[in-house]
């Protein structure tokens, strides 16, 4: 099919630094290349890990040329195909890359996509990847099913609010650490809540009813003593460490690591078409407001995942509940 220019803009950083080195750039889009397609974005969305990348604190890339662009998961619309290619145009995909997907439209190889399931709201659709393969990858490599008690910190945020759910469709019992906010989020979800800090073990040990049989440390904080203090053996524990390994190699663009994340993606896909988990979207930002989304997620409060849009129906600010919620409490107000 004969291409038309498309002008691409994205976000791209030239140093390390806060969401403020973001800046935005345009250029015309070469014609997708072979096996490729160029997909219009439609949705994507924000991870610690790439704040990380772009602040220094992870230096795994540190290798990588400059500019860097910025972003790994996405939802959008086939505009363009190159030779080999087997979607037809204007086909609904959810993808992954390993940076770049803060953009308006990339050129991706097919083996990066899944067809979106009609009912997946685009919003869930561009937030899926990174937080939810992290997810599942974790709950396989923990071999999560019926008979376990497992306790998930940071239940209510992008990870671990998929993570619970997903727990709970493999038939275990989930226990999951959160704030006072987000108790009647949880118990919707048939998720035990237990506030996190001081005193947090004997809470866990209240609710638990039996032995707790794996723990997901999200948060990175005091996870270990906890797991041990729980009696959860260290084959069935995982740290935030082990988060960043899992999410670090769901970022990599050799073959074989593309085809395991499409491949989970496809099943994660699915898995939100049957109800299976619901995502929750705590800020949806049109995506010049980039760096204001980034601070939000650094506030490390947000219910499911920040995304960003391309074609929001209003660029009018939306309130989120938690911040009427926080508001009335005296908490902190975006
Ligand atoms: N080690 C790594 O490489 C790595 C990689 C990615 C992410 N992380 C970390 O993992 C955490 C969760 O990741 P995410 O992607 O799900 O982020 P997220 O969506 O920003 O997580 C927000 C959630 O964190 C919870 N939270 C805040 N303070 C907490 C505390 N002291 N103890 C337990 N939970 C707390 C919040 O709960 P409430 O609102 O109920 O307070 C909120 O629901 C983040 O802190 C992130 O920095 C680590």
């Amino acid at each position: 099919m004969k291409s038309r220019v498309i002008q691409a803009t994205w976000f791209e950083y030239d140093r390390y630094g806060d969401a403020d080195v973001l800046v935005e750039r345009s250029e015309a889009l070469p014609p997708p290349g072979e096996g490729e397609v160029t997909v219009e974005v439609i949705t994507t969305s924000l991870n610690h890990m790439e704040a990380f990348l772009r602040n220094g604190k992870e230096s795994t890339w540190s290798d990588d040329p400059w500019p860097r662009r910025s972003g790994s998961d996405f939802a959008g619309i086939v505009v363009a195909t190159g030779p080999g290619s087997r979607l037809p145009l204007r086909s609904q995909v959810i993808g992954h890359v390993r940076t770049g997907a803060h953009a308006s439209h990339l050129n991706v190889s097919e083996s990066a996509l899944v067809l979106k399931p009609p009912s997946v709201m685009w919003e869930v659709a561009g937030a899926l990847y990174l937080a939810g393969v992290t997810a599942l990858d974790t709950l396989e490599q923990l071999r999560i099913g019926q008979g376990d008690t497992i306790v998930v910190s940071a239940a209510a945020g992008g990870v671990g609010s998929i993570e619970t759910q997903l727990a709970k469709h493999r038939g275990a019992r989930v226990i999951g650490t959160c704030g006072d906010r987000n108790f009647d989020y949880l118990r919707q979800l048939g998720i035990i809540p237990v506030r996190y800090g001081d005193g947090m073990a004997d809470r866990i040990r209240r609710v638990a009813e039996g032995p707790v049989t794996a723990f997901i440390d999200n948060f990175g904080k005091d996870g270990r003593d906890l797991a041990e203090d729980l009696g959860v053996p260290e084959s069935r524990y995982r740290s935030s460490a082990d988060r960043r390994d899992v999410e670090l190699s769901l970022l990599q663009d050799d073959p074989d690591s593309v085809e395991h994340g499409t491949t989970q993606l496809a099943r994660l896909a699915e898995l939100a078409r049957a109800g299976a988990f619901r995502l929750l979207i705590s800020g949806l930002y049109p995506l010049n407001d980039i760096v204001e989304a980034y601070d939000d997620l650094a506030h490390l409060h947000s219910r499911g995942k920040v995304v960003l849009a391309t074609k929001p129906a209003t660029t009018y600010r939306t309130v989120k509940a938690r911040e009427i919620h926080e508001a009335m409490t005296g908490g902190y107000v975006a």
